[in-house]
């Protein structure tokens, strides 16, 4: 089939090139020419396991197209995805500007019957928004083309996109369109194999259903944050509680890692979104604003352990803590809302000197932070413990499990790990005689 997608950010280049790897002819439209022009050289923007060697098979056999070139691209589609960018507005409301834009456009050009598809993370209602946009466009163009707006959301995380795009758990399409959902149903058997994936409904379902899927993962791992922050102070072990609740199939084991906070770039705007959502239709949202106040509480947490540590926040003056990971979470060079951000800054206000590394964020954090004297980038894990006084751990990246503690005993002057991720098992690192500071493990205190 030929498929228009607008945008080529994660979700935009990811679902482009999966439905080109399965044999669609996709042409994927950005206003950014330098990331066109990049991507027509094989060149990915982001870090996405997978992802490059499958984009340059896709358009080295010609089905996967990048242009700046709306106009062509909707010639091109029978299905036209809208995948760009909702940030947050002042208010946590998603901002649909991007989103508009593309639908003003799709009505400025479309010749032919077409489904829009809103892959985009859009509040409830907004199918009907860009319906009315493409409507108005049409209109002040005298013609008239019969298109059908459809919602059908992502689920797909960033590290593991290209797997889960490839192998979704379920496929949610919202439309009153029998004829859109056949289509659609084409469009995605490859997809859907063995079993039936699809999950038809109408569109504001599916709309809500998005925002549901995250603002629930983003509960349970508030509530095991929360539950943490009890087990510090009882003196218990989050990690045996964890282990405790997982294995209830009605908990299971997924999204109950207590840590140092959420991040990226869903579960921080979407919960936002939400609420807002909520509010505006008279509905209070007592628990979102609780899942997201005990988030941002959660992400200053390292630093309290360390506040506890030194006796006070004057006592980090001078200091120079290692920090391990600065990615929102392991695979990805995403930094946006990550838990890192919240603790630099406390450092940095404290008057500690950072010494960072990270496994693919390095650049982003050159681009975030700039030159500054109280940050040092390191080119690996063991160039930031030299001459630190603690490490922190932040992000979970696999390479951080299993480092040489006698090794971190040596180098780290005051002898300190504090553990955002709860990687290590404290008798490790204290058998190393180095004091360990976890999330939720009052054992240690
Ligand atoms: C999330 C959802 O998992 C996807 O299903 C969804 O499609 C996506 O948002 C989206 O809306 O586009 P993502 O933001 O890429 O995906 O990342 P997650 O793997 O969900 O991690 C989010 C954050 O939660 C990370 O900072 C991670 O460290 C944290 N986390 C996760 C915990 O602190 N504890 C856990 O148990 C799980």
């Amino acid at each position: 089939m030929r498929v228009c997608i607008f945008g080529t950010g994660y979700v935009g280049l990811v679902t482009g090139t999966c439905l080109a790897e399965v044999g669609h002819h996709v042409v994927c439209v950005d206003v950014d020419a330098a990331k066109i022009e990049a991507l027509n050289r094989g060149v990915v923007p982001i870090y996405e396991p997978g992802l490059t060697p499958m984009v340059q098979a896709n358009h080295a056999a010609g089905r996967l197209r990048f242009t700046t070139d709306a106009e062509a691209g909707i010639a091109h589609g029978e299905v036209l995805f809208i995948a760009v960018g909702t940030p947050p507005d002042e208010d946590g409301s998603a901002d649909l500007k991007y989103v508009l834009a593309v639908a003003r456009t799709i009505g400025r050009h479309l010749q032919a019957p077409a489904i829009v598809v809103d892959k985009s993370t859009v509040p409830v209602g907004t199918a009907d928004q860009v319906r009315a946009t493409i409507a108005a466009e049409l209109a002040a163009r005298g013609v008239d083309v019969p298109f059908t707006v459809v919602s059908n959301p992502e689920f797909l995380k960033e590290g593991a996109a290209v797997e889960d795009c490839m192998r979704p758990d379920r496929i949610v399409i919202g439309t009153d369109s029998p004829e859109a959902l056949q289509t659609l149903r084409r469009l995605y058997a490859p997809f859907n194999r063995n079993h039936d994936r699809i999950v038809a409904m109408d569109v504001r379902s599916a709309e809500l259903t998005k925002y549901a899927a995250n603002a629930m993962l983003a509960t349970k791992i508030s509530f095991m944050n929360e539950i943490a922050n009890i087990a510090e102070q009882v003196g218990a072990d989050v990690e045996m509680v964890r282990q405790g609740i997982g294995s209830d199939p009605r908990i299971g084991w997924h999204f109950i890692y207590p840590g140092a906070g959420y991040g990226g770039s869903c579960f921080p705007k979407d919960v936002q979104a939400l609420a807002r959502t909520a509010q505006q239709h008279g509905v209070q949202p007592r628990l979102l604003a609780a899942v997201e106040a005990v988030n941002a509480a959660q992400k200053q947490h390292l630093f309290e352990l360390m506040v506890r540590h030194y006796g006070s926040a004057d006592a980090l003056r001078g200091k120079t803590i290692a920090v391990w990971g600065l990615a929102f979470k392991p695979n990805t060079d995403d930094m946006r809302e990550a838990s890192s951000r919240t603790l630099l800054a406390q450092l940095w206000q404290a008057g500690a000197r950072v010494q960072a590394y990270d496994p693919e964020a390095m650049g982003e954090a050159r681009r975030i932070f700039g030159e500054r004297a109280d940050l040092v980038l390191c080119d690996s894990a063991e160039r930031a413990i030299e001459g630190a006084d603690a490490l922190a751990v932040v992000t979970e990246w696999k390479q951080f499990r299993c480092p040489d503690f006698a090794l971190l005993r040596a180098r780290l002057a005051d002898a300190v790990i504090f553990d955002g991720r709860n990687l290590y098992a404290p008798a490790d690192v204290e058998a190393a005689g180095i004091a360990y500071y976890g999330i939720g493990r009052g054992r240690s205190l």
